[in-house]
C-alpha cells in the first residue's frame, strides 16, 4: 500500500532550528524524525512512500535515497513552489491509483493504521480523517461527527462558547483516488480549507476515525522538547539508541564519561560523546553524537544535537542546542532557549525565556544577560 507524506513546509514555528534542517529531519533522540515515521509505516504494512518535498529538498534525498536502507520504496518528489497540503498531493497524483494514506510529516503517533483502514472500508468512506482528543480545542481545527463517525462539520479555531467537540484533525487521512480529481492542479490548495469542506458539501461519505493513540505535533519548541520526554518516559514506542548500561542511562559506542559524572532521570548519550568530570546530567536529556561537555557542567531536561563543544561549568536547562556550536565556560542557557547551528558563544553569557540564536551567530563575552 502507498502513503503520501507531506514534508514541504517551512517549519517557521521551530526557527531557527529549521533554518538548516527541515522539520521532518529534526533529530529525535539522535535519529531524523522522518526515519522513525517511515519505519513505523513499514512495520504497519505500508511498503511505498511518496514524500512531497519543497523546502530544503536535498536534505531528504541525501538522507533517504530510494528508501532501501529502511526496507521500503521511497520516492522524493519536489514541488516547483509550495502547493499547500492538498496541492502537494495533486502534484504526485500520477503515482497514485488506489486507496491512499496521507500523513502530515510532523506528527508523531502510534495510530493503528490497519484498524483505520478497516474502519474506512467498513463505512465505505471516501475520505477518512484520524481524530484525536485535545484539552483545549480552541487552538485547532475541530471535526464534528455523528455517533457512527460520519463527519458533519468542520470548525476552525472556535471561540470557547462555540466548542462542540474536543476531537481535532490528527493529520492522517485515507483518501479514495477519485477525490484527487477534485483538487485543482498547479495551484496552492489546502485540505483544511479546500478539499475537506468541498467533499463534505458534495455529500461524499467522509468519516472521522477517533482513537486515543499517542499523538503529538513536533512543530513548536515546546512540543519538540515534550516529545523527547514522552519517548524517554515510554509513552510512545521508540527504540532508544545504544545500550542500556544502568536503569536510567543509555550510551552509544565510543563514548567517554568521567567516573564521577552524576546521572538523574533518564539520559541518552549518543556515539562518540564525551562528558568530563564533575558534570551533573538530569533527564530527560539527550547528548548528541560527538558532543563534548566540559567539566563541572549541569545539563537538565535538554536536547543537544551533534558535534557541540560545551563548557566547562555551563548550565543548560529545558533548552535545545543544535549542531556544531562552540559555547564557552560558564554560559547559562535556560527556559526554552534555542541555540541553532555553528554559533560561537564566549564566556559569561546567560540566555533565558525562549531566546533564539540564529545559525552562525557570534556572541562576545558578557554581552547577553537576563536578570
Ligand atoms: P509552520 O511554518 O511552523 O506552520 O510549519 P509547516 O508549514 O512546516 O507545517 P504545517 O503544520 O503548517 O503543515 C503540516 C504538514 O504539511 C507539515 O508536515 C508540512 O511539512 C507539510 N506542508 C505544509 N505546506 C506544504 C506545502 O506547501 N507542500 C508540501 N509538500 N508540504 C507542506
Amino acid at each position: 500500500m502507498k502513503a503520501v507524506i507531506l514534508v514541504g513546509g517551512f517549519g517557521t514555528r521551530l526557527r531557527p532550528l529549521t533554518v538548516n534542517t527541515p522539520k521532518p529531519m529534526l533529530p529525535l533522540v539522535g535519529t531524523p524524525f522522518i526515519e522513525w515515521m517511515l519505519t513505523n509505516l513499514r512495520d504497519q504494512g505500508i511498503d511505498e512512500a511518496i514524500l512531497c518535498v519543497q523546502y530544503l529538498a536535498d536534505r531528504f534525498r541525501t538522507a533517504l535515497g530510494d528508501g532501501s536502507r529502511l526496507g521500503m520504496k521511497v520516492h522524493i518528489i519536489e514541488e516547483p513552489e509550495p502547493r499547500g497540503t492538498a496541492g502537494a498531493v495533486k502534484h504526485v497524483a500520477h503515482l497514485l491509483d488506489d486507496t491512499t494514506f496521507v500523513f502530515n510529516g510532523d506528527v508523531m503517533t502510534d495510530l493503528d493504521l490497519q484498524a483505520m483502514l478497516a474502519f474506512h472500508r467498513a463505512k465505505q468512506s471516501q475520505l477518512t480523517i484520524a481524530l484525536t482528543p485535545v484539552e483545549d480545542p480552541t487552538a485547532f481545527g475541530l471535526v464534528e461527527t455523528t455517533a457512527e463517525g460520519r463527519i458533519t462539520r468542520f470548525l476552525e479555531k472556535p471561540k470557547p462558547e462555540e466548542v462542540t467537540t474536543n476531537m481535532i484533525n490528527a493529520g492522517t487521512y485515507i483518501i479514495e483516488p477519485h477525490l484527487f480529481d477534485d483538487i485543482p492542479a498547479n495551484q496552492h490548495y489546502m485540505f483544511e480549507r479546500g478539499l475537506f469542506p468541498s467533499t463534505l458539501q458534495k455529500n461524499h461519505p467522509m468519516y472521522g476515525f477517533a482513537s486515543d493513540a499517542y499523538w503529538t505535533d513536533i512543530g513548536t519548541p515546546q512540543t519538540y522538547l515534550e516529545v523527547h520526554q514522552d519517548i524517554i518516559n515510554g509513552k510512545v514506542r521508540f527504540a532508544l539508541p545504544g545500550s542500556q548500561i544502568k536503569h536510567n542511562l543509555w550510551v552509544g559506542s565510543n563514548v567517554s564519561i568521567a567516573a564521577d559524572v552524576a546521572f538523574h532521570g533518564t539520559v541518552v548519550v549518543c556515539d562518540g560523546a564525551q562528558i568530563a568530570a564533575g558534570c551533573v546530567i538530569t533527564g530527560p536529556t539527550i547528548i548528541g553524537a560527538h558532543t563534548r561537555i566540559g567539566a563541572g557542567s549541569a545539563i537538565t531536561a535538554s536536547v543537544i544535537w551533534q558535534e557541540n563543544h560545551l563548557g566547562p561549568d555551563m548550565v543548560v536547562s529545558h533548552s535545545v542546542i543544535g549542531h556544531r556550536n562552540h559555547i564557552a565556560a560558564g554560559v547559562k542557557i535556560h527556559n526554552s532557549t534555542i541555540i541553532s547551528d555553528d554559533t560561537v558563544i564566549a564566556g559569561d553569557n546567560a540566555f533565558d525565556r525562549g531566546v533564539r540564536i540564529w545559525p552562525g551567530t557570534q556572541v562576545a563575552a558578557q554581552s547577553i544577560s537576563f536578570s
